[in-house]
């Protein structure tokens, strides 16, 4: 079988998860790296044994001077998502493009139409989907254990979380919380409702709390190039309804900053039939024999990033390799643009957004 050459476009943290998973898989040589930051660019080039003439500090030198290079990821920070992966499409790559896909729809649709235009495989790097956790309550859904799921509620609360760098700057982030840790609960709750499209959506967004610069206590996740004067103009607290086409609301909380008492992940189903929680563990609510029972599982059910991001790129690559139907393609991307968009659309007007 046919051996890919992988390039990774910005190796920064995130990038890790990427190539050590390429490193694992047998049908991928890893073989070159890009990133605008040269220091950075050759630190990783020597950690993951990437030779040094494969290392290049612009996108379009490196796609110009090595044509063998077949699947690309785009790990960059969110604003150059858009030009890394439509150079990449370009040049003929099949790509695998973090999340978010982009900074807004718009920049989305141009990403899909270069994938098509080339014939390329667009993949969004929606983890979630891969987790154990997500397989069990799909396994479940697919068998109709929750009847008509109509309601769900996904939260990604962060007490004193922002990351600081980039991720803080609307200019290169695109938005905060939302855009950074609600994607992640939204695309998976979407995802397990079948992909429903989105019809209206009620945002709201706060800047109170900003980065909490003077905050003493460690953050749970911070950026590489974060300094203490580091620019903050995104929320630190997003709130949305998002009603789809088949009935169901998603109720949906995300934050970097947030008077809570401890960081909050949770995403909870409510279907006719049964209803579930996914956080710490998968489990099941529901009626049997005219009484209330919750149903728990005897395996291990909380979310394992442990080959977490394996399954993604492994999917990938057989996709590229096998033609296998992607799981998370380019058109979801634009969906969750679109969604995002329109929360941000709501809350700076104070109306609801109706798509
Ligand atoms: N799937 C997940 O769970 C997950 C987790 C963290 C981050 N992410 C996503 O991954 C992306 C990167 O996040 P990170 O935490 O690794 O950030 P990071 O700042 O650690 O890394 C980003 C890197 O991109 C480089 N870069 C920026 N513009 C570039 C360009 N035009 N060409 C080449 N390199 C460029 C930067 O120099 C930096 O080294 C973001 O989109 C983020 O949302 C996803």
């Amino acid at each position: 079988m046919k051996i890919l050459k992988a390039a990774v476009i910005g190796v920064g943290g995130i990038s890790h998860e990427h190539i050590t998973a390429y490193q694992k898989n047998p049908n991928v040589e890893l073989y070159a790296f890009c990133d605008i930051n040269e220091e950075r660019l050759y630190q990783k080039a020597e950690k993951y044994g990437v030779a040094k003439e494969r290392c290049f500090t612009d996108k379009d030198e490196m796609l110009a001077a090595l044509p063998e290079i077949d699947i690309v990821s785009v790990t960059t920070w969110n604003s150059a998502h858009a030009e890394c992966t439509i150079a990449a499409l370009n040049a003929g790559k099949d790509v695998i493009c973090e999340k978010p896909m982009a900074m807004n729809a718009e920049e989305a649709r141009r990403m899909k139409e270069a994938a098509d235009k080339n014939g390329r495989l667009l993949q969004i790097g929606f983890v979630r989907r891969y987790g154990n956790d997500c397989k069990v309550v799909k396994d479940f859904i697919d068998a109709g254990s929750f009847g008509d799921i109509y309601y769900a509620k996904a939260t990604y609360l962060r007490r004193n979380g922002n990351p600081g760098g980039w991720f803080g700057d609307k200019s290169r982030s695109g938005g905060g919380p939302l855009i950074d840790l609600g994607v992640h609960v939204i695309d998976l709750v979407r995802y397990l409702l079948g992909k429903p499209q989105p019809v209206s959506v009620y945002g709201a967004t706060f800047q109170k709390l900003y980065n909490r610069p003077t905050v003493k206590s460690q953050k749970g996740y911070t950026a590489a190039d974060a300094k203490q004067n580091d620019i903050c103009d995104v929320e630190d607290l997003a709130s949305a309804m998002i009603r789809f086409n088949n009935g169901a609301v998603l109720s949906i909380e995300a934050s970097f900053s947030l008077n809570i008492k401890k960081p909050e992940g949770d995403i909870q189903l409510f279907g006719t039939k049964a209803g579930c929680k996914l956080d710490p563990q998968v489990e099941i609510y529901t009626e049997m024999n005219d009484y209330m029972v919750n149903v728990a599982f005897d395996d291990d059910t909380a979310l394992s990033f442990d080959g977490l991001f394996s399954n993604e790129i492994n999917h990938f690559v057989d996709c590229v390799l096998n033609g296998t139907e992607c799981i998370a393609p380019a058109q979801d991307g634009i969906d969750m643009m679109r969604i995002l968009d329109a929360v941000y659309e709501s809350a700076r007007t104070g109306h609801e957004v109706i798509l």
